[in-house]
């Protein structure tokens, strides 16, 4: 299904592309809305490069699909200013609909109607000229063609999501708003999205998302913002994110308890944080050799045997520090890249 819907996204793209113009496809100044008394966002700005993949992460509430639902005409602002493809959201809000579109948080899709149907009719609404034409390019696009003819009812939930990215592409839009594209889908459906997305940004078109799953805006978005309390708490690219981030840990795992408890007492003064479940611990390090020889030497002149794994920040930890939650133990996590060594007993 990837390469299918890869490849036809991106044979899109050998007609030719609007050309990347210095003009940001969306900037977003001192946007607030209130709901009532409640202030959801108290003044966020940003800025999206045209063709890039920007994702907004942000706790539930934080107001990540309010953000969309301004940016794509459904939700008025209370005060602020919003550009799209360099069109005011505001005053010019029906050029704005006929530049974009939107996949929403919860499947938009008509549940009595065929998969074949639901494309047509956006099609017709998008007053193209071919609307048969263009359902069938779709479907074959995202692996959708069997199903093509059965009423949605029958679709499980991960093609309900292709149909719905499906009809996101229809009349090729320039900016393409993804509000949780892979929510609730099994790890192949999620990949298969990603490759999706991926083709789309390929093909030139500009992607705005917001994910609950860090590892997705981490892989996917060349620019990440992260809202937090009605603001933009922090902006940058994966790796500048990751800076901020605790220092990285050394995770010590051990083959009995005695070992843990040894290592515990002749590590005494780091900033150690035992899992004992897990018969582990992990030591705050700035990340230099330095530092981690200085632990693994404590524990090679106490005897005490031990593998270790230096985890990288993640996008997570980094998420985490900026909305000022406490990170889980390092141990608790699986190591992501395992440097293992053993600390071998000498005696
Ligand atoms: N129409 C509305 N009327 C009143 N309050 C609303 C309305 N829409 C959203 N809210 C409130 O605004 C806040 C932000 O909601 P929003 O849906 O934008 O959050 P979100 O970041 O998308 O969250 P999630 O991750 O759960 O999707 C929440 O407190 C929500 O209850
Ligand atoms: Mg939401």
């Amino acid at each position: 299904m990837i390469p299918a819907a890869a490849a036809a996204v991106s044979a899109r793209s050998t007609a030719p592309v609007t050309p990347v113009s210095a003009a940001p496809a969306i900037a977003v100044n001192g946007l607030q809305k209130s709901f009532g008394s409640t202030e959801v966002l108290k003044g966020v700005s940003f800025t999206v490069k045209a063709g890039e993949v920007f994702a907004l992460l942000g706790s539930n509430g934080a107001g990540k699909t309010t953000t969309i639902k301004i940016l794509t005409t459904l939700l008025r602002a209370s005060a602020g200013t919003a550009e799209v493809c360099g069109l005011n959201v505001f005053s010019q809000a029906r050029r704005v609909r006929e530049a974009i579109s939107l996949t929403g948080q919860f499947a938009a899709v008509d549940d009595v109607l065929t998969g074949r149907e639901n494309l047509v009719m956006i099609a017709r609404l998008r007053h193209l000229r071919d609307p048969r034409g263009e359902a069938k390019r779709q479907l074959e696009a995202f692996g959708l063609s069997e199903a093509a003819d059965r009423p949605l009812a029958q679709y499980s939930g991960g093609m309900r999501r292709r149909l719905d990215l499906a009809m996101s592409m229809i009349g090729a839009p320039k900016v393409v708003f993804l509000d949780e594209p892979t929510t609730g889908l099994d790890p192949q459906g999620r990949l298969a999205v990603w490759g999706i997305i991926r083709a789309m940004a390929a093909s030139g078109v500009t992607v705005f998302l917001t994910t609950q799953h860090l590892e997705e805006a981490d892989s996917l978005a060349s620019r990440i913002a992260v809202l937090h309390e009605g603001r933009i708490a922090a902006e940058g690219t994966a790796a500048e994110l990751k800076v901020l981030a605790p220092p990285p840990k050394l995770v010590l795992s051990f083959l009995e308890e005695g070992d843990l408890a040894r290592a515990q007492e002749a590590l005494a003064g780091n900033d150690v944080q035992a899992e004992p479940e897990a018969l582990a611990l992990s030591v705050a390090t700035d990340g230099s050799v330095h530092a981690a020889t200085e632990v693994l030497g404590t524990l090679e002149r106490a005897g005490i045997t031990a593998t270790f794994a230096q985890r990288p920040p993640t996008l997570e930890e980094a998420f985490l520090t900026i909305i000022g939650a406490p990170t889980a133990p390092a141990a608790a996590t699986a190591p992501t890249a395992t440097a293992a060594a053993t600390a071998a007993a000498t005696e």
